[in-house]
């Protein structure tokens, strides 16, 4: 039976590598996450997503796995995890397993297998095609592009064929036209599902269904070179379908896909409740309002309008038919408050309280990276080498070769490096912050954790933290919250965010003020009166209809029972 539990959800992001390393080895493990629990309860949340805990070489830190059924030694056993799951539901906090399945390790057996033998049973679980010869030039089988840079095929051996990789060289996209491939994901799901958890997220699952046959691809529009043969293929309705039959749809499961610019109509039809497919998908277009065209490393000034429509287009786009999620932060993404044109020196609370309310008060489950929480800012880091995602390196030795001055290079790195989510959780003010007991972590330490860290911010007055509490629990509560239909207010605004949301009769507003200057807003006639359900400020001056919010202030009103009766 299905509940639907994942309506009134808030999930909390755990990037296992960096939460809580338990036996001082420098790498984050489960012990270290079930000493931590509690302070995740309290927060507020009701569920957890695990980034990949399975075995793993780790070229991609976990979404290169190389057994989906064991856990990797460096974060503990199986009976550990079995043992976070049961300290999870003793909580009543679900489980979200992440789940990387349109490529596997190239050190899975399966592939070790295939490219074994021409022969071998498992050579059709991936996508293997003939070289093209031009002279004594071996070329790959077509011009696609990795979404890591460079070709999207890789060599095998010194033979004339290649295997495709979408990102690294090391994840070999597996080939789901093979109802065998199928076959083996549904077990992979079953098998954790019988274990207990709760729901998953798949890993760039709009790729799983290619385009046949394949070619060159010489469009000018496609986002990368090659997409249109990979993203969105035929078959992709079918294959989320069939997952559902014979898995999810068998438990009271949730699922989140992670997709790949998807196109408006796909997006839709994959959160389609009737189409049984997925219960979500995370929508990402707010978060290139600061980066050119969606390339993270290249800055550009923040665009409020093109943030609003990135945030509020899904909302209208589901309601009534879809769920939709919400998100500032993942592991993929750059901390929050060091984005957005924010001025982070002087702001940090105030800013990363404006930014929760603005974006966990729409329609959807609010996603929380671990350290958001407490408003935790981008590294400054010194050099390359202390970044460790591989995507940082190949993009710096791209742009190096193409005579771009070093330490330049660097610059754009840093500004959209991915790294910046990956450092290790700040707890307190000791030694890697509390991390661990003094071993080098694997990534290295965000200097900052001296003043930012939970120590310090459950102390403080400004508690990003406590701040949270709140805003969850109306979040989680309320019906408006919930369930309203989302209307943007005053969209043309550039200092400005806002909307209502409407259910049953009753209405809430939401304004945040994006600037670091006092700024006036004129708000519709009904919220002159009503009530103040949350703000990030002690003191909110109105005279009728205008409000003069303070720097980066964000309130959330409620119409009172009485203005429903005047209106
Ligand atoms: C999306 C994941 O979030 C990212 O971390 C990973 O590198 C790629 N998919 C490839 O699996």
């Amino acid at each position: 039976m299905r509940t639907e539990w994942y309506k009134n959800a808030v999930v909390y992001q755990i990037y296992p590598f960096s939460y809580r390393d338990s036996n001082n080895d420098g790498w984050g493990d489960i012990e270290g996450i079930i000493e931590k629990l509690d302070y995740i309860k309290e927060l507020g949340v009701t569920a957890i997503w695990f980034s990949p805990l399975y075995r793993s070489p780790d070229y991609d830190y976990g979404y290169d796995t190389s057994d989906y059924k064991d856990i990797d030694p460096k974060f503990g056993t199986l009976e550990d995890f079995d043992r976070l799951l049961k300290e999870c539901h003793d909580r009543d906090l679900k489980v979200i397993m992440d789940l990387a399945v349109n490529h596997t390790s190239t050190e899975h057996p399966w592939f070790k297998e295939a490219i074994s033998s021409k022969d071998s049973p498992y050579r059709d679980y991936y996508i293997i095609r003939e070289g093209r010869r031009k002279g004594k030039k071996l070329l790959p089988p077509t011009n696609w592009e990795s979404t890591f840079t460079g070709s999207a095929w890789e060599r095998i051996g010194d033979t004339d064929e290649f295997y495709l990789h979408l990102f690294c060289v090391e994840q070999a996209d597996l080939n789901w036209e093979n109802p065998k491939v199928r076959e083996e994901v549904v077990s992979i799901l079953n098998f954790w599902l019988e274990r207990g958890v709760d729901g998953f997220r798949f890993d760039v699952f709009n790729m799983f269904s290619k385009v046949y046959p394949f070619g060159d691809d010489f469009s000018k529009d496609s986002f990368q070179k090659g997409a249109p043969f990979y993203v969105d293929g035929p078959r992709m309705h079918e294959f989320l379908k069939e997952l559902n039959e014979k898995a999810l749809s068998r438990y009271d499961t949730y699922t989140v896909g992670e997709s790949f610019h998807p196109s408006e109509e796909n997006a839709h039809a994959y959160v389609k409740e009737s189409n049984h497919e997925l219960d979500s998908i995370f929508n990402f277009g707010h978060l290139d309002a600061d980066n050119i065209k969606g390339k993270k490393f290249f800055k550009k000034p923040f665009d409020l309008l093109q943030f609003k429509d990135g945030l509020f287009a899904p909302q209208r786009s589901y309601y009534g038919e879809g769920w939709n999620t919400l998100v500032l932060e993942n592991h993929d993404n750059a901390r929050s408050v060091s984005r957005f044109g924010i001025d982070t020196k002087h702001y940090r609370y105030e800013a990363a309280t404006m930014l929760a309310t603005l974006t966990f008060m729409g329609y959807g489950i609010p996603f929380i990276y671990m350290g958001q929480e407490i408003g935790m800012t981008n590294c400054d880091f010194k050099n390359i080498d202390e970044m460790k995602d591989p995507v940082s390196h190949f993009v710096y030795d791209l742009m190096c070769g193409y005579g771009i001055p070093k330490p330049l290079a660097f610059r754009f790195i840093k500004y959209g490096a991915r790294d910046h989510a990956r450092t290790p959780m700040q707890w307190n003010d000791s030694v890697n912050a509390g991390f661990n007991d003094g071993q080098k972590p694997w990534q290295c330490m965000n200097p900052e954790y001296k003043e930012i860290n939970v120590e310090k911010d459950l102390a403080s007055e400004r508690s990003v933290y406590r701040y949270y509490q709140k805003l969850l629990a109306i979040k989680k509560n309320n019906e408006t919250a919930i369930y309203g239909k989302t209307e943007e207010y005053d969209h043309i605004n550039k200092k400005i965010a806002a909307y209502s949301r409407e259910y049953n009769g009753k209405r809430l507003f939401v304004v945040s003020n994006f600037s670091n200057k006092q700024t006036d807003f004129i708000v519709p006639q009904w919220v002159k009166n009503a009530k103040v359900l949350l703000s990030n400020y002690d003191e909110l001056i109105r005279k009728g209809q205008t409000l003069t919010l303070h720097p980066y202030q964000a309130v959330i009103f409620e119409e009172r029972e009485n203005d429903i009766l005047k209106s």
